[in-house]
């Protein structure tokens, strides 16, 4: 179900699970979402504005009151730093703004839920590069894609650390997952020649997307026991630093807010 042609609240079947794809449009969340037998909200920017931090809240109210799963997986890159109309570095936006308050708004009705849990699809402990600009996080000082991606996997990361925290007690399970490269056609995020260049090498070296899929539905359909757990493709990495990851909180809260 299309958030534009299903009313929020309008599941199809009550016994159904209800599943939140964020950026279930395309890629990955597409196919994650094709291979569900639930009752799948796909939401992309036709639905709403993921950049925007008040178009992402007033999306939360649309949305049904009692949600078993949500999937974190809209994203977008940029060449040039965009700022969006209420200020924001666009990446750092979307990636993380928008994936902060659809877990928080969201918490609610996911507590309604028996079983529920969240998977952020990131960078987990992927690229050691990735750093939270602390001083900078909207990166007026040097910009690069490579730099606001990895800011935003970092971030993601924290964000993960940091739920269980923030929320004790809470049954919600949060999944950090890291696919690693997968051929999504993420590439026409870029413009030429980086395009055909990363597009051929996702041809090649990249995962299919219903591949990826697959270990996805896996986890939605047996949400592991542990408040957090991290893994790249798979495979278990170290949990991030919880004092960075209140920090991280505490620049949010500060930044929405
Ligand atoms: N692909 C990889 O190799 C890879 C590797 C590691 C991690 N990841 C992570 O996995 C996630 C999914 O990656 P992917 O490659 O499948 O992404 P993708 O193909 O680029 O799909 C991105 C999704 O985000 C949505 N979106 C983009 N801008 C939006 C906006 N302004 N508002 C609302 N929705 C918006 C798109 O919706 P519309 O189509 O409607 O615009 C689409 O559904 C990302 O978080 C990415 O960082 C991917």
């Amino acid at each position: 179900m299309c958030l534009l042609s299903g009313a929020a609240g309008g599941i199809d079947d009550p016994s159904m699970r209800t599943v939140v794809i964020a950026g279930g449009t395309r890629g990955i969340g597409r196919a994650l979402a094709d291979s569900l037998d639930a009752d799948v909200i796909r939401l992309g920017s036709a639905d709403a504005d993921l950049t925007s931090v008040t178009e992402t809240r007033a999306l939360i109210a649309r949305l049904p009151d009692r949600i078993d799963a949500l999937v974190l997986s809209a994203g977008c890159f940029s060449r040039r730093r965009i700022v969006t109309g209420e200020g924001h570095e666009r990446t750092f936006a979307i990636g993380v703004l928008a994936r902060y308050l659809l877990a928080d708004g969201l918490r609610p009705a996911l507590e309604r839920a028996p079983d529920p849990m969240i998977l952020n699809l990131c960078g987990v402990g992927g690229i050691r590069a990735g750093r939270v600009h602390w001083d900078d996080p909207t990166l007026t000082r040097g910009y690069s894609l490579l730099t606001a991606t990895m800011q935003v996997a970092r971030s993601n990361d924290l964000l993960g650390a940091g739920f269980a925290d923030r929320y004790p007690g809470s049954p919600i399970r949060y999944v950090l997952y890291n696919p690693l490269f997968v051929d999504s056609g993420m590439h026409r995020h870029f413009d030429q020649p980086a395009r055909a260049l990363v597009g051929g090498a996702a041809k090649v070296f990249g995962m299919p997307v219903t591949k990826a899929a697959t270990p996805l539905k896996a986890l939605l359909d047996a949400p592991p026991p542990a408040p957090l757990t991290a893994l790249r493709r798979g495979v278990p990495v170290p949990l991030p630093d919880p004092a960075d990851a209140a920090r991280l909180y505490e620049l949010i809260r500060t930044t929405v807010y």
